[in-house]
């Protein structure tokens, strides 16, 4: 399989899980005979300093004519005091809608030997396995008037969506549970908002075309108390925008290891762009200290999705896990009796996992 990857490592640790994340796809093309192409773009802060905007044309160009999409991490405190056109995060809101990258997929899942550094009790999270389906490109994060007004004495935001904005991420929604366990838990605030009694009314006459998926209907709040006090009993979940960005961070935290954590954002035609859930810790940039598994983990999911690579996606995974399992994490990790290496380290075990498993299924089907 021949594909055009672009890679936009952003700001802070973006760059260096980046390298990792390359590394482990030219091992997967070279040992399953695949042909990835890459090319490097700026994004975020990056951008800002090399062409004064957080998002260059020549980005956007490139993104459209790949066949997927790869993202470190934008932001940094280089660029905090910015005005807002030019801060790092316009770069991440303007690709997601120059792409119309309207869904954003954040699986969940817990490793089991880092359940033990969850801020919840190893027993109320164990078992977790959930996918937060996100609206990414409506929503009150773009919806207009958004402006200060009378002289700076007043200011409006808009939660603005369309009929089709919300019934597409719905079936994408209702597709993903038919794929997992088969519940559907629609969150919203149906008791307060129009946008969101829309919303639910949605999602109830979807239901007939998808009988084999149970939905339940949450409101925002009870949803946020549900996640930690019984985060087991979510399958799916789908909301708007801004909901969406608040649980999904709270959902993070739940298995203790916020650096293991993958994502997708699909379009209608399959294209995605994949990036961990974590930001560009600033902090650790450059030491070589950072978790390259998230990112490596996004690139599985983009083997996933938009290649459709299941077999070489699993892999990948299945060397995560290996890599855990034998006691090696990074220093944003403990496991117990395990042994802390750098992003390099942890980033060639997992190659090496690829490399040889694939060479002892050779000697198996080539010499015996
Ligand atoms: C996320 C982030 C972004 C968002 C920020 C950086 C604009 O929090 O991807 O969840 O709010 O969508
Ligand atoms: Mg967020």
């Amino acid at each position: 399989m021949k594909k055009r990857i672009v890679l936009l490592p952003g700001d802070g640790i973006g760059k260096e899980v980046m390298h990792s994340a390359k590394e482990v796809l030219t091992a997967i093309a070279e040992e399953y005979n695949h042909t990835f192409s890459f090319e490097n773009h700026e994004i975020g802060g990056a951008a800002i300093d090399q062409y004064g905007t957080p998002l260059p044309e020549t980005t956007v160009d490139a993104c459209k004519q790949a066949d997927a999409v790869l993202l470190g991490a934008v932001g940094g405190p280089k660029w905090d005091n910015n005005p807002s056109h030019l801060r790092p995060e316009r770069g991440l809101l303007g690709i997601r809608k120059a792409l119309d990258l309207y869904a954003n997929l954040r699986p969940i899942k817990g490793f089991k030997n880092l359940l033990h550094a969850s801020p919840l009790k190893e027993e109320i999270v164990s078992g977790s396995d959930l996918l937060i389906v996100r609206e990414l490109t409506g929503g009150i994060y773009f919806g207009t008037p958004s402006e200060r007004r009378d002289n700076g004495e007043s200011v409006v935001d808009t939660l603005a969506y369309t009929r089709r904005e919300i019934e597409r991420i719905v079936d994408k929604a209702f597709q993903a549970a038919q794929g997992r366990r088969g519940k559907l838990t629609s969150v919203d605030k149906a008791n307060v908002l129009e946008s969101s009694k829309m919303w639910r009314e949605i999602v109830e006459e979807k239901k007939a075309q998808y009988p084999e998926v149970s939905v339940e209907h949450v409101l925002v709040d009870a949803a946020a108390m549900k996640l930690i006090t019984n985060p087991a009993s979510f399958d799916v979940v789908v909301t708007e925008n801004m909901f969406g960005d608040i649980l999904s961070d709270e959902a993070s935290v739940l298995t203790g290891s916020l650096g293991m954590l993958p994502s997708a954002s699909l379009n209608e035609s399959g294209v995605g762009l994949y990036e961990p859930v974590h930001g560009s810790a600033p902090d650790i940039a450059g030491k070589g200290l950072a978790n390259p598994v998230a990112m490596i983990l996004s690139a599985a999911l983009m083997l996933r999705y938009s290649f459709e690579l299941e077999d070489e996606a699993k892999i990948i995974e299945d060397a995560v896990q290996s890599v855990l399992d034998a006691g090696y994490h990074t220093a944003d990790l403990q496991i117990p009796n395990g042994r802390q290496v750098g992003t390099e380290e942890m980033t060639k075990l997992i190659v090496d996992y690829i490399r040889t498993l694939n060479a002892s299924k050779c000697i198996a089907s080539c010499y015996y």
